[in-house]
């Protein structure tokens, strides 16, 4: 199975089209090191032919311009994409956005929750993807799935799971509990090649966590022995949007649980076996995009990698 990140940022890139703040202000100087990234999405496929999108970033065309593999074939017919499914973890805007770029009646399969389908349907812009042409899939909130094309299977199982998460900022009702958030909101994705014999193949498993609100026991135990683990990278510290001064919401807040300290994903993983662990979705505020700071060596020193976009790995 082959895997490309798109994308490894949170919501608003890096840097954040309005931020002035000393990380996004340096990648806009191209200081050493310091690298752009577009909104979060990875792309999958078994074959190399056919591919499925995960999470459709408000930047998928930049994406796709820089991905020959994600291209119309130059001996394919007139309109064509390699892109045969998309798969939507939430309904946030930096995951769906990207849908209202993929119009022009080409023909795919659009996989999410019932929650998230529900999101898309209330909001008619969506329906520039007439689901005539577009065919939308429901996912359910615990079992597989075998990913399909228009012309059939994709050669990849995908299991679905749902993690605790929060509902898109956009339909949050401040008067609920938990801002209204419900199961199916946020999910997790297990992927491998259809044919892999689990659990004694599992390191040939990747999971997709790009939001994650908390680590939870069963969490913890599914992701054991998993070839590679991409995970919400959001934030380093659960407080770094007010203590950076550009915002007051924690990391918590935005459903997202940081990398450092006692809850955090450093510390709630450290135990759990796996083949390579990778941040993805990471907030234009997170110290650890600038590689020379303690951030960014206390990943390192945890076995984890930052996730850019164009990375390919292998599975
Ligand atoms: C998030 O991941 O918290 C959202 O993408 C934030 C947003 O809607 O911009
Ligand atoms: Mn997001």
């Amino acid at each position: 199975m082959k895997i490309r990140v798109l994308g490894s940022a949170a919501g608003g890139g890096f840097p954040q089209w309005n931020c002035n703040a000393p990380l996004s202000r340096s990648v806009r100087e191209k200081r050493p090191g310091f690298v752009v990234r577009t909104q979060s999405s990875i792309a999958a496929s078994s074959d190399g032919q056919g591919w499925a999108v995960f999470n459709a970033s408000p930047d998928i065309r930049e994406q796709i311009a820089a991905s020959p593999e994600l291209q119309p074939r130059s001996d394919g017919p007139l309109r064509h994409t390699p892109i045969r499914a998309v798969v939507l973890t939430n309904a946030d805007v930096d995951h769906i956005a990207g849908l209202l770029s993929l119009r022009e009646r080409e023909p795919f399969i659009l996989y999410a929750t019932r929650r998230v389908l529900t999101t898309l349907r209330e909001n008619s812009i969506f329906n520039v993807l007439n689901p005539q042409v577009v065919e939308r899939r429901e996912l359910p909130l615990q079992g597989t799935t075998e990913l399909e094309g228009p012309e059939g299977p994709l050669g990849l199982t995908l299991e679905t799971f749902a993690v605790p998460g929060k509902v898109a900022l956009f339909l949050e009702n401040e008067a609920d509990a938990n801002f209204g958030t419900e199961e199916g909101d946020t999910i997790g994705i297990a992927l491998w090649e259809t044919g892999t014999t689990l659990p004694s193949e599992a390191q040939r498993t990747l999971f997709y966590i790009p939001g994650c609100a908390a680590m939870t026991d069963d969490l913890r135990q599914r992701l054991q022995g998993g070839g590679c683990l991409m995970f919400d990278g959001t934030v380093f510290n659960d407080t770094e949007m007010a203590d950076t001064g550009v915002g007051s919401k924690t990391g918590g807040r935005m459903g997202h649980m940081a990398m450092s300290g006692d809850h955090g994903s450093l510390a709630a993983l450290a135990n759990v076996e796996l083949g390579r662990r990778i941040y993805v979705h990471i907030n234009n505020t997170n110290p650890v995009l600038d590689p020379a700071s303690d951030a960014a060596r206390t990943v390192a020193d945890a076995g984890w990698e930052i996730g850019y976009d164009g990375m390919e790995i292998s599975l």
